[in-house]
C-alpha cells in the first residue's frame, strides 16, 4: 500500500493500520438463495449455489467487527482523493483508487486496468425543468473507454481471472459486456470467447468486440439462449465466465456508487434510477450504499428504482404477480437491445435492494424511451437507449407523485450515444416508430425529431434554411 507517501498526514497515520487490514482481509461468499457462505476457492464454474442453484455475493467478514476494529472514514475519504493527484495506473482508475471497498485480489500487479471510472456527474438543466424537480443530474458510466458502465465491473472480474491463471476468459452478451471483456482481456494478453444473440446486437457493439481481438460468435438465438449455451461450455472447459453472474463484476460496479457520493462531498442523493436488464447494476450500486452507509461514509441511503422496457420486464411483472418471490422468464422485446433479456440472473438480488431501499420498479414504451432518449440528447449529453428508460421512467414515477420537486436525482446512463447510431438516426428521420407506437407522443417526438436536410451546395440555399429554423 501506500504508506510512506501518506505519512505526516494526522489522522491518516492512525488509521493507516486499520486501512491496511481492511485491504489485506478475506473476502468470502454468501448465496443469497440460502445464505450458505463459501471461500472464494470453492465457487462452482458457473457461480451458482450447489445447493439451491442461486447466485453469490461477495463479504468480508472483517468489516463487521466493531467501530473501532475500522478505518475512520474521513481517513478513506482523503486518501481515495488523493490518489486522483497520483501517476499510478491503479491509484487514477475510478475503480482501484477505491480498492478497500473491493479487496478481491491477493496481490494488486494483477490488476488489468484502462483508466475505468471517474465519470461526470452533469446536471440536467431542461429536463429538470420540464419535469419540475430543481436537482436533476446524470452519472454518465457511458463515458468509460469502451463506452459503457461495464468497465468498471469487468477490470475486477478480469483482474480476478488473471490472478487465478485463466487464459480464457467468455461472456454472452446483449453487446456491451463482450466489448468491456474484449479489451480487458486483450490488455491482459488473454484470450476471449463472445456469445452473441445474432442480429440482436448494435454494431457499434459488435464492431468493438472484433476490433478487440475476441473471437465472435453470433448463435440463432435470443441474449437468454447464449446464457444457457456458455453455463454448459464453461463446465466443459477451463474459462473463466465474466458474465455478471460473477460475483466479482458487482464488486467493480460498485463503484460508480462511491464516486457519486464522493462528487456529492459524501452527501447521499435521494434517488437513484438506473435501467434494468440482466438486473446486476442496481444491485451492485445498492450494495455500495449499503456498504457505505454501514462503514459509517454515508448517513443515508438512496432509494434505487430500476426501470425495464414494456416488452422486457420479468422483474415488473415478478414483482406485480408474485411479490418478488418468483420470477417467470420471458421472451424479450424491445429496441434498446441492450435490456433486451427475459429471464434476468440477478433478480433476487434486485428485489432485495429495490426493497432495503425503499425503491420502486417502473416498465416503460418503446415510444417513451426513445423520446427521453431525445431529450438527453438535446442536453448535450447522449446516451444509448437502454440508459434512456431511466428518465422515461422518471416521468412515470413524478406523474405518481412518487418523487418530490426538491428530491435530488441521479440517472445511472450506462451506455454512451455512439454505441447504437442506427437507432438515433431512425428516430430523427421519423423510421423507428410505428404510428401506434408514437400515439399519445407525437407532439413531443416531432419536437425532438432533427432529420438532416439535403440541399445544393449553394450559399442561398444554406441562408433560406437558416432563416426557416426558429432563432
Ligand atoms: N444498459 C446498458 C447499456 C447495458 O448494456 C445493460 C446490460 C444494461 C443497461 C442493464 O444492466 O444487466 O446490469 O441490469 N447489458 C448486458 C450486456 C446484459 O451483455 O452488455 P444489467
Amino acid at each position: 500500500m501506500d504508506g510512506n507517501r501518506r505519512s505526516g498526514e494526522p489522522w491518516l497515520d492512525g488509521s493507516l493500520k486499520l486501512i491496511i487490514e481492511m485491504t489485506n482481509g478475506t473476502h468470502q461468499l454468501r448465496c443469497v438463495g440460502c445464505s450458505r457462505s463459501v471461500d472464494a476457492g470453492d465457487l462452482s464454474r458457473d457461480f451458482r449455489c450447489t445447493d439451491c442453484g442461486e447466485l453469490f455475493e461477495v463479504f468480508y467478514p472483517g468489516w463487521s467487527g466493531p467501530p473501532h476494529t475500522r478505518p475512520n472514514p474521513s481517513a478513506l475519504r482523503w486518501l481515495w482523493k488523493d490518489r486522483r493527484l497520483s501517476n499510478e495506473d491503479i491509484d487514477r482508475s475510478g475503480v482501484w483508487r477505491f480498492r478497500e471497498m473491493l479487496p478481491v485480489l491477493r496481490d494488486l500487479r494483477n490488476i488489468v486496468t484502462l483508466g475505468e471510472g471517474n465519470t461526470p456527474l452533469y446536471d440536467l438543466p431542461l429536463s429538470g425543468r420540464r419535469l419540475g424537480l430543481k436537482n436533476l443530474r446524470a452519472k454518465h458510466q457511458g463515458m468509460n473507454p469502451t463506452g459503457s458502465f461495464k468497465d468498471a465491473g469487468m477490470t475486477a472480474a478480469l483482474s480476478v481471472a488473471r490472478e487465478r491463471g485463466f487464459t480464457w476468459v467468455a461472456c454472452a452478451s446483449t453487446g456491451n459486456t463482450s466489448a468491456a471483456m474484449a479489451a480487458y482481456a486483450a490488455r491482459a494478453g488473454m484470450r476471449s470467447l463472445v456469445l452473441l444473440p445474432e442480429g440482436k446486437i448494435a454494431w457499434g457493439k459488435l464492431s468493438q468486440a472484433m476490433d478487440y481481438g475476441a473471437l465472435t460468435l453470433q448463435l440463432r438465438t435470443d441474449f437468454d439462449g447464449c446464457v444457457r449455451v456458455l453455463a454448459e461450455v464453461v463446465q466443459r472447459l477451463p474459462i473463466y465466465l465474466l458474465n455478471s453472474v460473477n460475483p466479482y463484476r458487482l464488486e467493480g460496479q460498485k463503484t460508480p456508487a462511491l464516486e457519486i457520493a464522493e462528487q456529492l462531498e459524501w452527501q447521499t442523493p435521494d434517488h437513484l434510477i438506473v435501467p434494468g436488464g440482466n438486473l446486476a447494476n442496481g444491485s451492485a450500486l445498492g450494495k455500495a450504499f449499503l456498504e457505505m452507509k454501514a462503514l459509517g461514509l454515508t448517513a443515508r441511503v438512496p432509494r434505487i428504482s430500476v426501470i425495464q422496457a414494456e416488452g422486457a420486464n420479468p422483474l415488473v411483472r415478478s414483482l406485480q404477480d408474485f411479490d418478488g418471490e418468483k420470477l417467470e422468464p420471458i421472451t424479450a422485446r424491445t429496441r434498446a437491445s441492450a435490456i433486451r433479456i427475459g429471464n434476468p440472473a440477478s433478480w433476487r438480488k434486485a428485489v432485495k435492494v429495490i426493497r432495503e431501499t425503499g425503491g420502486w420498479v417502473e416498465q416503460v414504451s418503446e415510444a417513451e424511451i426513445a423520446l427521453a432518449k431525445a431529450e438527453i440528447g438535446s442536453e448535450g449529453i447522449g446516451c444509448e437507449p437502454a440508459s434512456a428508460v431511466t428518465l422515461a421512467g422518471l416521468k412515470n414515477l413524478r406523474q405518481q407523485g412518487k418523487v418530490d420537486a426538491d428530491a435530488s436525482v441521479i440517472l445511472l446512463l450506462t451506455g454512451h450515444t455512439l454505441k447504437d447510431p442506427d437507432y438515433t438516426i431512425q428516430y430523427h428521420r421519423g423510421e423507428l416508430l410505428s404510428e401506434n407506437e408514437r400515439s399519445g407522443l407525437d407532439a413531443e417526438i416531432a419536437a425532438t425529431s432533427r432529420g438532416t436536410i439535403e440541399l445544393e451546395a449553394s450559399v442561398d440555399a444554406v441562408l433560406r434554411e437558416l432563416e426557416r429554423v426558429e432563432p
